[in-house]
């Protein structure tokens, strides 16, 4: 199946994790917001930023420019989407994976993490049910719904992953036909990349679809998704902390 449905109108935000208060905050004196706004839909608001975190943000968000971003606001966290066919065994995956190892280094705050489908067929829907137990025997929890990518997602998300090749070349055709209906920014082609071209320890070019496969796709997934969010949280982090021409 290829080629993207028209993009939802409806208001459906992901569950936006900014920030986790079951693990160690870094930033004590800040406080959170939650806002509910419907039986599954959270978002969790940041505020009161410390001045250590303050600069913490700043660096995040001067890796823009070494990965591909727009993102010029340096009190924005760092915004990553996950983005597979049907959003509920690849990049729902990613997305925990991700996260988890986000929130093991204590940067929760930093980082803004969702994903998406470039089909809306499965919109409203937990993960597979085979992805969210392969992912807990790891001890990862995959809480996310299911959501087809719209344009606003080339906006405001600075990297924009793609599991496959296919996957890659919809959300570049997507990206190809709204640009003509809103304004979209001329360089967000730039922020979409394969989510194997940070794997250190795969040679795979591509994450393979485990949907019509066995209990070993699943897997397979997994091993990918853990080695490329893992070199790709180091790369971040690096390039954050490089000195940049404005800072230099
Ligand atoms: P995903 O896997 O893209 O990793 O979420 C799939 C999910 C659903 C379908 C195909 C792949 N489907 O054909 O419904």
């Amino acid at each position: 199946m290829s080629g993207l449905h028209g993009f939802c109108t409806s208001i459906n935000p992901k569950l936006i994790r900014i920030y986790n208060p079951t693990t160690t905050n870094p930033f004590p004196n800040r406080t959170t917001t939650n806002l509910c706004l419907n039986h599954h839909h959270v978002i969790s608001a940041v505020h009161l930023f410390s001045s250590s975190e303050a600069l913490t943000l700043r660096r995040v968000s001067s890796m823009a420019t070494a990965t591909p971003s727009s993102s010029t606001d340096e009190s924005k966290p760092f915004s990553v989407l996950f983005v597979c066919l049907g959003n509920i065994c690849r990049s729902p995956a990613a997305e925990a994976v991700f996260r988890n190892l986000v929130e093991k280094r204590g940067l929760t705050s930093n980082f803004r993490i969702d994903s998406a489908g470039t089909i809306g067929y499965h919109e409203g829907n937990k993960a597979d049910g085979r992805m969210r137990a392969a992912s807990q025997r790891r001890g990862i929890e995959v809480t996310s719904i299911s959501r087809p990518i719209r344009p606003s997602d080339f906006r405001e998300f600075d990297l924009i992953l793609a599991m496959d090749l296919q996957n890659k070349e919809d959300i570049l055709s997507a990206y190809e036909r709204w640009r003509f209906k809103e304004p979209l920014p001329p360089d967000a082609p730039k922020k979409v990349k394969l989510m194997c071209s940070y794997c250190k320890k795969h040679s795979e070019k591509e994450v393979p679809d485990p949907y019509y496969g066995g209990p070993q796709g699943f897997e397979k997934v997994l091993d990918l998704l853990e080695d490329a969010c893992e070199s790709m949280l180091d790369s971040i982090v690096q390039s954050q902390n490089a000195p940049t021409s404005a800072s230099t």
